[in-house]
């Protein structure tokens, strides 16, 4: 695999979703950039002979081979993005993975399974709040009846979301007979840090996700005038907001985890009015379930301090709460050994791989990625490393379907 011809591959997906101005990607689940890159597959998938199906929530499979054959070896990643996120990550593993079929079909190799590439529906949960939608509705994690009544900041549900795609909501659900039929996952998927810079490898194998999730937070408190109110009458909750952002910082630095506030609406969002409501959405992820658990109890009674002062109200509620997640060992080490006793690392990111891990043996590779930048435009991988990723991809696919 020469760096040149991931570049040809990578070149015609690299426009779809691409911010006009270049600041990024916008691919959310179910938009149009987001079927177009559907197109884009199915068109990759037909031109390679594999046989494509969808599931009942909206993730594609290219097959090769029987799709009802058992034991197959699944290898796939996501094509969403966040806003204004990078490129690789999600279709790098998606692109590699179709690029592998083609080094394992020149190799002349003939799997003794079923081999395929999957493109799962919105991971990153930028449309509808939910991280990993397409895999947790498949694996069950995710009630569908909660899932349909979902909405995007239009107001959009996911249910017509999914039917403007074609697709049934009435049908939206597990399939574990599906599942039984996998004998194995791989995510191949660009690092998000700088790791194997510091190790000086092109490619690693994941240890460990940590445990993370996503807090509502809702502060209420009284809309008034911005000229008139003396300072001492107001019910401000963006104090209490504001408060609250440092709260998290402070308590994930003193224990060791990471909490974010990425995302906020206020409203009535004016500048000359005390705003009457603020959401904001907490994002904390640490190396453990208690570290976890005792970080977001932490900004919860911090923040509902601060509201008792500021005579605002405060509810805290998790909206995507994903446990810690341990890849199988002994699959983990035949893919560090099997690559030449690669970095083995673990991750703060959550992925698709790690919502099957509990159904299927799984295992991502992660693809060097100079910047270090993630879910932002500098997100980066050497077309040489993407290359070497999906040489890597191949030995193992390989290995794995032809046992
Ligand atoms: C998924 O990309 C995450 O936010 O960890
Ligand atoms: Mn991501
Ligand atoms: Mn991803
Ligand atoms: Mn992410």
């Amino acid at each position: 695999m020469t760096p040149a011809r991931f570049r040809a591959l990578w070149q015609t997906l690299l426009p779809i979703g691409q911010d006009p101005a270049g600041d990024g990607w916008l691919r959310y689940g179910w938009s149009e950039a987001d079927l177009a890159c559907r197109a884009w597959f199915t068109a990759q998938a037909q031109a390679r002979g594999l046989q494509v199906t969808t599931d009942r929530n909206g993730n594609l499979y290219a097959w090769w081979g029987d799709p009802a054959g058992d034991g197959a070896v699944v290898t796939g990643s996501h094509f969403d993005s966040v806003p204004h996120g990078g490129a690789y990550d999600g279709p790098l593993g998606i692109v590699s993975g179709l690029l592998a079929v083609d080094l394992l079909a020149e190799r002349g190799v003939t799997p003794h399974r079923p081999l395929a590439v999957a493109a799962f529906a919105e991971e990153e949960g930028s449309r509808f709040g939910v991280a990993c939608l397409g895999s947790r509705l498949l694996t069950g994690a995710l009630d569908p009846a909660a899932a349909r009544k979902l909405t995007d900041p239009a107001g959009v549900s996911l249910a017509d979301a999914v039917s403007t795609a074609g697709l049934d909501p009435a049908a939206l659900g597990p399939e574990p007979e599906l599942l039984a039929r996998w004998g194995y996952f791989i995510e191949l998927h660009v690092e998000q840090g700088r790791a194997l810079v510091d190790r000086g490898a092109a490619v690693g194998v994941a240890s460990a996700i940590w445990p993370h999730g996503r807090w509502r937070i809702e502060i209420t408190g009284e809309g008034n005038h911005a000229g008139t109110t003396a300072m001492a009458d107001r019910h401000d909750p963006m104090l209490t907001t504001a408060y609250t952002v440092l709260a998290a910082n402070k308590e994930a630095r003193l224990r060791g985890g990471h909490a974010t506030v990425g995302r906020i609406e206020v409203a009535p969002n004016a500048t000359n009015a005390v705003p009457a409501r603020v959401t904001a959405w907490l994002d904390a992820r640490a190396p453990d379930q208690q570290t976890l658990t005792g970080l977001v109890e932490a900004v919860t009674v911090r923040a509902q301090d601060r509201a008792d002062r500021d005579g605002t109200a405060v509810t805290v509620a998790a909206e995507s709460v994903s446990p810690v997640v341990d890849f199988d060992v002994t699959l983990r080490d035949r893919l560090a050994a099997r690559l030449g006793d690669a970095p083995v690392l673990p991750t703060g990111a959550g992925h698709d791989a790690g919502v099957l891990s509990g159904h299927v043996p799984t295992a991502m590779l992660f693809v060097r990625n100079p910047t270090g930048v993630s879910h932002a435009p500098g997100e980066h991988a050497t077309d040489d490393d993407c290359a070497a990723g999906v040489v890597a991809l191949a030995d193992v696919l390989a290995e794995l379907a032809c046992q």
